[in-house]
């Protein structure tokens, strides 16, 4: 059983860590989320409503984002270009309005244009718009992928390990950077094994172990949880 019992609730504008040894479920969690996975049991409730077992598409409509723990940019496509297909599912036009070259479609293009040129700015990629994603540094082609999953519009951001593979500037870089995601309106739901980030920026915490929570509380609560210490450290230390 990967996943058993797990239950927590995130509050609007929050940014919220899922922490856990390896293996313990956190990206089995984001796969159940996101459509990837159908959970055999148990639910997903945005505002209200039951999303349990949407398809990706669908849980892209809905508002929900995400980045991958192994990176999964189009290797072969610019940064700007890979943006621009995160913006295509908040769009209208169809086949017919690409072929003919209408005057909305054009417009639209324009709009996704500009758009994902203002995120790749927000996420500090401008002057890197025409590089190939496969030539970026690791720690862009991170922030490339966040800017990404903001290109389709999400009230939630699920973030895999954003911080592995970075050094500490690069760190200090994304902290700042999920802060402001949070504070543009987008709730965020932040896996992440390097504890500066966990505990210098979320607001609730839950933590996993062999794919059940064991914790549950705000960072100060949890960095003291002799269960969450014994989890990452074993019970002998
Ligand atoms: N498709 C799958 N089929 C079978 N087992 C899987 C599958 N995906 C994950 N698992 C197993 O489920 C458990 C949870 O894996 P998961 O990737 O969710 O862990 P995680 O908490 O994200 O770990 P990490 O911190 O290493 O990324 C692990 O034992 C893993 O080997
Ligand atoms: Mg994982």
């Amino acid at each position: 059983m990967a996943l058993q019992d797990v239950s927590f609730e995130i509050d609007r504008g929050q940014i919220f860590g899922l922490i856990g040894p390896n293996g313990a479920g956190k990206t089995t969690l984001f796969n159940c989320l996101t459509g990837v996975y159908r959970p055999t049991a148990g639910s997903f409730v945005l505002d209200g409503k039951n999303i349990t077992g949407l398809s990706e598409v669908k849980a892209a409509q809905r508002g929900i984002a995400r980045t991958f723990q192994n990176i999964r940019l189009f290797q072969e496509m610019t940064a700007l270009e890979n943006v621009m297909v995160g913006r295509h599912s908040r769009t209208a036009a169809g086949l017919w309005g690409a072929l003919v070259r209408d005057k909305k479609t054009s417009n639209e293009e324009r709009e996704i244009h500009n758009k994902s040129q203002q995120l790749l700015e927000f996420v500090k990629l401008k002057g890197s718009e025409d590089l190939l994603a496969k030539n970026l540094p690791y720690g862009h082609q991170r922030r490339l992928e966040i800017a990404r999953a903001l290109a389709t519009d999400p009230q939630l951001i699920c973030l895999d390990e954003p911080a592995a593979g970075m050094n500490p500037s690069e760190v200090s870089g994304l902290m700042q950077l999920i802060r402001n995601i949070r504070d543009s309106g987008v709730t965020v739901l932040l896996i992440e094994h390097h504890m500066k980030v966990v505990m210098g920026i979320c607001d609730q915490l839950a933590v996993l172990d062999g794919g059940e929570r064991i914790a549950h509380g705000p960072p100060d609560r949890i960095r003291n949880d002799a269960q969450v210490i014994a989890a990452y450290l074993g019970t002998q230390h």
